[in-house]
């Protein structure tokens, strides 16, 4: 199993560049089961993620070519998907596949609306909490769809296709706004999805789908309007960048010291998070070529946050914040509220010498003068990167394990870092 090794006390300076979205790249992979003809989507990262979801769309029978590279590009320009579902030849998603990453639960939406029918395995629980699919179950129910749950499986079922219906959600939700709109597309009539999540994420994947020929209105507002069409086309779409990437490098620089550009970052997608680094005394300028954020010499001023959905400060940050927060100059408080368990960094924070205090959903950071590497390992992907910014600013050095988990959502972590003065490598094995 990889490593990393990180030895700390290096400023980062430069650019790094950033990558196109995994939380958008899922759903729209997804959404091309929607349709018989091809869409291609640019900008695509190369994340562990985006290959498992490849395998779980060629079970479905769904052709994937990835375009070479063109002269001029770079290895960090994003990668070219050509995605057909002219033949799906199967509507079971395995318990094998879904189990490896819950995302792929959201292809029963594409599944019943074009096929009349989808198996697909319940999620099972996950390291940040337990994540039930009730609400995407409500979903689809609203919009016809019998549902049956049989030994772990979720059957929905719609022999004469969905129809247009209306669903409220009661708690926001990013997976069920994903599915309603994906099977309202193509039901018969009007839908109208209420308490809609907001995330930029969202917003992308209406866009792609209405170059597909759907008629979404609303999408990024809580009430979202989806006239439903007979059948969709192929298009052409490229990803928006990633803004949790986006907000892990700027939390990075914010802990180093130093002065990154973060090429193609787009501010509006994390304005929530920006805000917090300013009030923690850290400069954040928006340029043409993306977003620079610089610490020079001041100490960082303690925040009190409370994670909310879009767009309030994303708990896909959260990890990092705290991290972040271990060496400012008095106690911070941050409140999770989307997920009852992602604290697992915490202990893992400890270990370096954070000195943090849980009570229930509120964490309380006291800022200490420096953290001390040594070996580490989280259960998730942001909390993975948490401890890699911890590592960076610790004195001496940190073995973060189970790299894996970074892997599924960070292109390169290393070299981009690496890129820009940071010591940090990987070793194999
Ligand atoms: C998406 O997960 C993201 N994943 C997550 O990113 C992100 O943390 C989360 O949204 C919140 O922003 C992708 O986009 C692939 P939710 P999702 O449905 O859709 C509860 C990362 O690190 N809920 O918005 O699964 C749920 O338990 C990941 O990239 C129900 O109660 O999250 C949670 O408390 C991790 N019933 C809240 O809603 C349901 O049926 C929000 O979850 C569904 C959700």
């Amino acid at each position: 199993m990889d490593r990393i090794r990180i030895t700390g006390g290096q400023r980062l300076n430069g650019t790094i560049p950033i990558s196109g979205a995994k939380n958008a790249t899922l759903p729209l992979m997804i959404a091309s089961l929607l349709t018989d003809q091809t869409l291609i989507l640019e900008n695509v990262p190369r994340l562990a993620d985006v290959g498992l979801l490849q395998r779980i769309l060629g079970n479905h029978g769904v052709d994937i070519m990835v375009s070479g590279k063109r002269p001029g590009e770079t290895a960090y320009d994003g990668q070219t998907l050509h995605i057909s579902a002219a033949n799906v030849i199967d509507t079971t998603a395995p318990y094998e596949l879904v189990s490896r990453m819950r995302a792929s639960f959201w292809v029963i939406a594409p599944l019943v609306a074009r096929m009349g029918e989808a198996r697909v395995s319940m999620p099972g629980g996950c390291a940040i909490g337990t994540r039930p699919v009730d609400l995407l179950i409500m979903a689809l129910n609203d919009l016809g769809a019998e549902i049956e749950i049989d030994r772990g499986y979720v059957i929905a079922r719609a022999r004469k296709g969905l129809t247009g219906g209306s669903i409220s959600f009661p708690k926001v939700t990013v997976g069920g706004t994903h599915t309603a709109i994906m099977a309202a597309s193509l039901a018969r009539g009007t839908t109208v999805i209420e308490n809609a999540a907001r995330e930029p994420e969202i917003a992308d994947v209406a866009d792609c789908l209405n170059k597909m020929g759907a008629k979404i209105s609303g999408a990024g507002t809580a009430r979202i309007v989806v006239e439903g069409v007979p059948r969709l086309n192929g298009a052409r779409h490229r990803v928006l960048p990633d803004r949790i990437e986006t907000g892990t490098y700027a939390m990075a620089v914010a802990m180093t010291g130093g002065d990154l550009l973060l090429e193609n970052a787009r501010a509006e997608l994390l304005q929530a998070a920006l805000n917090v680094l300013c009030q923690a005394g850290v400069e954040v300028t928006v340029t043409n070529a993306g977003v620079r954020v610089a610490r020079n010499g001041a100490g960082l001023s303690p925040v009190e946050v409370a994670t909310a959905p879009f767009p309030g400060f994303p708990t896909d940050l959260q990890a990092q914040l705290m991290a972040l927060m271990t060496c400012a100059q008095g106690t911070s408080q941050i409140r999770e509220t989307i997920f009852e368990n992602r604290f697992m960094h915490v202990q893992e924070l400890v270990r370096l010498g954070a000195r943090i205090r849980l009570d229930g959903e509120r964490a309380t950071i006291e800022g200490v003068e420096r953290l001390k590497g040594a070996p580490v390992m989280a259960t998730d992907l942001r909390a993975s990167v948490s401890l890699v910014i911890a590592a960076l600013a610790a004195e001496g050095e940190t073995m973060v394990n189970r790299v894996y988990h970074l892997d599924r959502g960070f292109e390169r972590l290393e070299d981009k870092l690496s890129a820009c003065g940071a010591a940090i490598e990987r070793i194999s094995g």
